[in-house]
Order: structure tokens, then C-alpha cells, then sequence
């Protein structure tokens, strides 16, 4: 029996998709995972793979690149260059090492939410094989950090980036927790200050922090929904000006409001008044 191309079987199998029965939409795609609503549901339906890959490809080009892999580490452990590098560069490639070893990682966590929340079955498939691609440049980065811990112990800050509470390791993880270039206009999210639950909202391009708890009973604001100026509560729906955290309905009502700045770099710093 002769194989199918893949041309000829790929349409039916990159975007299967299902029909519930026990559950509904919302329950299979909350909006605070899926951003249901953000783009039109028949957007995402009509998406498509700029690229498209099966599993039996995937893996032989991840062969490959694994056996390049091999080649850079052997070719580092040829090389003297290190020997010769300034400390400041030997530093710098701690830093590199271990830093993208963890944004490649938090890139892993992205990709599989992707693949579990996202509106388009071909951009769930296609989210596996990126989680696989991001897991793999996380391991890239600790092997050849690994190689050179033989010459300068220091290196085993690579390895262990995932675990220290060095002040870098926290800096590049906070730097995925809250800073602009993830709060994007019209979205809101959910950070811990100091261990304060904050509400940070991005309104036409300027920030504002809240207490992320609700005046009326203390739900997580970041549950709800933020529709232009008017942030709503999930719980039984009140409504507030995200711009000025006052109450729309009940009127009476305000949210509780933070001192807020945005650093040059895009971090945003926030006073809890403490
Ligand atoms: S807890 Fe927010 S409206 Fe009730």
C-alpha cells in the first residue's frame, strides 16, 4: 500500500477538533486563559500555519540540530578563546547562560498554555511542537554551560538558575512577571507586591494599580473583565472606571488605588505604602 504524501493527509489531522457535551465553551476556554472574545472565534478558525511540520519531520530536524549541538560542544572543548576572555566577558557568559536557560523556560510555560488554551486546534498542534522547541533551547543553554564548569566552577550558576535566589535569577524571572512589554494595552494582570495582591491595568497606554481585591467580597479583579475604561468584577458583576477606580455601579463604591510608575526599561514600580 503506497504512503500518503503528507499534503494529502495533513488538512484533516493539523486542526481536529471536538464538540462537548458535559461542559461548555467557557469551561473548555475561560476567557482569563484563552482571552476569549479578544479576537473573533471565526479569526481564529480561519488561522493557519505559515509553516507546517509533522511529528516524523520534527524530530528529524531536531536530529540534526541535536548532532550540531554535539559539534559546538566539542568544538568548545578544542578551543581556548575562553582562556583569553576578559573576566568581565567570562561573567557575561555566566549570565547568558543561566538567563536564557530561564527565559527559554518560562517561553516552555507560554507555549503550553498555548497548546491546552488556544482557539485553533492547527495552533494547539503547532504550540506542541514550539513547547518541545523551547524546552529544547533550555537544555541547549545548560549543556554548554555545563562544559565549562571543568575551568571555572562559577558555572554551575547555569545549572542551578532554575533554584538560586541569586538577585539575577530574580530579576529575570520578575522580569517575565510584570513588566510593560507583557501588560499590553487594554489588558489587565494579577502581581504580588510585598504580598499584596495588585491589579495592574494598562488604559490607552498608561498604568494604574489597584488592590486586586474586590470592594464587595474580595474577588481577584483579574478574574473579570476589562472592556475599554470599565473594569468588571467576575463575581456578581460591579463595575468600576479602571481609569479613575471609582465605582460605575454601584456608584458608591471605589476601587482601593496604588501609587504607580513606569521606569524607563518598562518596569513598573508600585507603591503599596508601606
Ligand atoms: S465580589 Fe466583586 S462584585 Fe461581588
Amino acid at each position: 500500500m503506497a504512503l500518503l504524501k503528507r499534503e494529502e493527509w495533513q488538512g484533516f489531522v493539523r486542526d481536529v477538533d471536538w464538540s462537548y457535551s458535559y461542559v461548555d465553551d467557557e469551561a473548555v476556554y475561560p476567557e482569563w486563559h484563552s482571552g476569549t472574545g479578544k479576537v473573533p472565534r471565526e479569526a481564529w478558525l480561519a488561522w493557519e500555519e505559515s509553516y507546517k511540520v509533522s511529528y516524523p519531520e520534527y524530530v528529524a530536524t531536531q536530529r540534526e540540530r541535536e548532532a550540531a549541538a554535539y559539534a559546538v560542544k566539542a568544538a568548545l572543548q578544542r578551543s581556548s578563546v575562553w582562556e583569553g576572555l576578559d573576566e568581565g566577558w567570562k561573567s557575561a557568559t555566566k549570565m547568558h547562560f543561566g538567563g536564557v536557560s530561564l527565559s527559554e523556560y518560562a517561553a516552555v510555560l507560554a507555549e503550553l498554555k498555548m497548546a491546552r488554551f488556544g482557539l485553533n486546534g492547527a495552533w494547539r498542534n503547532m504550540a506542541v511542537f514550539g513547547q518541545l522547541d523551547e524546552l529544547r533551547h533550555t537544555s541547549i543553554t545548560t549543556f554548554f554551560g555545563h562544559e565549562f564548569i571543568s575551568r571555572d566552577p562559577q558555572y554551575d550558576w547555569t545549572q542551578k538558575a532554575f533554584q538560586t535566589n541569586d538577585w539575577v535569577a530574580i530579576s529575570l524571572r520578575n522580569l517575565f512577571d510584570a513588566s510593560l512589554d507583557e501588560l499590553w494595552e487594554g489588558d489587565m494582570t494579577a502581581v504580588m507586591v510585598d504580598g499584596e495582591p495588585v491589579l495592574l491595568v494598562n488604559v490607552d497606554g498608561t498604568i494604574r494599580a489597584y488592590s486586586n481585591q474586590c470592594p464587595h467580597q474580595a474577588s481577584a479583579l483579574d478574574q473579570g473583565d476589562l472592556d475599554g475604561e470599565t473594569l468588571t468584577c467576575a463575581t456578581h458583576l460591579w463595575e468600576f472606571n479602571a481609569v479613575t477606580g471609582l465605582g460605575i455601579n454601584p456608584d458608591d463604591a471605589a476601587l482601593r488605588s496604588y501609587g504607580c510608575q513606569v521606569g524607563d526599561d518598562g518596569t513598573i514600580y508600585v507603591d503599596i505604602g508601606r
